[in-house]
């Protein structure tokens, strides 16, 4: 099995989400984990899943002034909470999921899941990234084959204890859900 994992992140949770499910996803098959901004179309066209992931901005994706916003909340973190400092990822500042899947998603029907991170209190309040990358990449045309997930992050943006492990069985579900495109 041929899978791609697309992510985007600000400080470094949703990408280490990605990294996690793409370890699991390892066990059975060829896993890229690859940044949004780095996605080759060929790549997702390819995969026989697509999982895309990112962190949850003001109830929904990403823009270029929510990702602006979050540089300056890091910057106010850094001197609240300096030990350890929030760092930005590599590639935070390159064109969203937003984008990705306005230009240049492409599916052949292929199996796909949506996950985002957000903070820790009831979906209702927070909003869901993940639902809508989910609700975006059916209209592609992917075929979502799970409920978008979100992975919780505490108020000082540190992903909670129990999530890594989380991750990694919701990506085991994911690959033994797998339909043949
Ligand atoms: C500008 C901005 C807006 C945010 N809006 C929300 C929100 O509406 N709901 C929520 O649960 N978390 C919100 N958060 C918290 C992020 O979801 C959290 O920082 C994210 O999961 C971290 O992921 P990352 O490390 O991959 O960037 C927001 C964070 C920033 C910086």
């Amino acid at each position: 099995m041929k899978s791609v994992v697309v992510y985007e992140s600000m400080y470094g949770n949703s990408h280490r989400v990605a990294d996690i499910i793409g370890a699991a996803l390892k066990e059975f098959g060829q896993v890229s984990v690859v940044p949004v901004s780095r996605v080759i179309d060929e790549l997702a066209a390819s995969a026989d899943l697509v999982v895309v992931g990112g962190p949850t901005h003001a109830h929904s994706l990403s823009t270029r002034q929510s990702r602006a916003s979050a540089l300056e909340a890091a910057d106010t973190s850094k001197s609240k909470h300096p030990h350890p400092p929030l760092e930005m990822d590599p590639h935070w500042q390159d064109a969203g999921i937003r984008d990705w899947l306005r230009t240049t998603a492409i599916s052949n029907g292929q199996s796909a899941a949506a996950f985002d991170t957000r903070l820790d209190a009831m979906a209702l309040l927070t909003g869901r990234a993940s639902r809508v990358i989910a609700r975006r990449m059916t209209r592609h045309g992917f075929q979502l084959i799970t409920e978008p997930e979100s992975f919780l992050v505490d108020s000082q943006t540190r992903l909670l204890d129990s999530e890594a492990e989380r991750a990694h069985h919701w990506a085991k579900g994911l690959a033994l859900s797998v339909v043949p495109a």
